[in-house]
């Protein structure tokens, strides 16, 4: 097999996806709180153009980079949600998944041999990613105690001659950290001083609580020239399974990327894209009601885990994860923790451990789940540890 296979690890989050529905097959009830998708189903209007495109034959290959119309509601939405100028002739690309947009955004930036700093806690596929680019990823692990707020010293410490990019990611998984002004200006300004792209994966930026703010690195005067800003459809508008994102960015650098996704995908699917269009266009309260739904789970489920012994719960500022520090616990090592709550409690969570090495003495729970769920998860927590000698 190719080196640059064999290499990376399998991903940890689909490891416990198979966990579950292993012991799901042997009858075991597992309450699933290790996934990473809405539990809601798209809003009809959105499914409803969709269905409507592929009733009506619109199921022919698109530009490669994605419709007129889908282009411009994305055009549109980045100016006027994010203080973003990306041309929709010439600055963004429609990818099948968000997921594509970052693979295709690393294998354009990187050569073998570079170095692309990724602030740890942070999503499994990252590190894998700037792998298949031949690229290494330099873990620049977080302070827990300081809530995993990113510093220009955390990301200084770690830049040498052959960093190329940073990748930053929020409203964050695992942690739930929503970056603040100043800390998007820190990464900004310290990947100018480097002359370094920027990858800001914003895909969670629909789902903040309690007011906070999301700020694009893109729109900063040190970010416009040197971010790839790559977002998508599967969060905010429920829609996993349609496999639809983007990547933003200057004209010059889109139209590199553009290369890899002409050669590798050629475009994304066409209905779906039509479907894209109405999210963006068409009413926003669906998004706004799951939102609202995603901000109870979380109190519930943040509540219930300061309540257990030895846990601390910081509430996330964004996006659908509790990222619990259960270094109180008595487990020395949270990929323990989550293997003995899976047999003892018949709960899936993910170790911290998945997210890199800042995420040891954590585990995250999603509360993309209903709150039936969350609450009887709570209990069987509660009662597990407290069985326990
Ligand atoms: C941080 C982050 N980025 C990107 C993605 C991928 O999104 P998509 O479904 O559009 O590929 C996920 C999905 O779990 C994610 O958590």
């Amino acid at each position: 097999m190719a080196a640059r296979v064999s290499g990376i690890e399998k991903s940890a989050t689909f490891a416990i996806f198979d966990k579950v529905r292993a012991l799901r097959t042997q009858g075991v009830r597992i309450l699933d709180l290790g996934g990473g998708e809405p539990d809601f189903d798209t809003p009809r209007h959105i499914a409803g153009e969709a269905a409507a495109a592929l009733a009506g034959g619109f199921t022919h290959y698109t530009p490669s980079r994605g419709t007129p119309e889908l282009l411009e509601a994305i055009s549109k939405k980045l100016a006027d949600d994010n203080g973003i100028q990306a041309g929709a002739a010439d600055g963004i690309i429609v990818t099948p998944s968000a997921k594509h947009a970052l693979h295709i955004s690393l294998l354009s930036v990187l050569d073998p041999g570079d170095e692309v700093i990724v602030p740890t806690p942070s999503w499994v596929s990252y590190a894998a990613m700037a792998q298949l680019a031949g690229a290494r990823p330099v873990f620049a692990e977080l302070p827990a105690d300081g809530g995993f707020r990113l510093t220009r010293e955390v990301l200084e410490a770690h830049v040498t001659d052959r960093t190329k990019a940073v990748l930053v990611n929020s409203p964050n998984n695992p942690t739930g950290h929503v970056l603040t002004e100043a800390e998007a200006r820190d990464v900004t300004a310290f990947a100018a001083a480097h002359d370094l792209f920027v990858v800001s994966d914003e895909i969670y930026e629909k789902i903040r609580y309690d007011g906070a703010r999301h700020i694009s690195p893109a729109s900063l005067p040190d970010g416009a020239g040197r971010t790839l800003t790559v977002n998508g459809f599967s969060k905010g508008y429920a829609m996993t399974g349609w496999r639809l994102g983007y990547v933003a960015g200057p004209a010059e650098i889109i139209g590199e990327v553009l290369k890899v996704q002409q050669h590798t995908v050629g475009c994304a699917g066409s209905f779906v894209q039509r479907g894209a269009v109405a999210a963006l266009t068409g009413p926003q309260d669906a998004v706004a009601a799951m939102a609202a739904e995603y901000a109870e789970r979380r109190s519930l489920l943040v509540d219930a885990m300061n309540a257990l012994p030895g846990v601390v719960c910081t509430p996330p500022d964004g996006a659908f994860y509790a990222f619990a520090d259960i270094r109180g616990t008595g487990f020395e090592r949270s990929a323990d923790f989550a293997e003995w709550l899976l047999t003892a409690a018949g709960v899936a969570v993910t170790p911290g451990t998945a997210f890199g090495p800042g995420g040891e003495g954590h585990i995250r729970l999603s509360f993309a789940t209903s709150r039936e769920v969350l609450a009887e998860a709570a209990d069987r927590m509660a009662a597990a540890l407290a069985a326990r000698p």
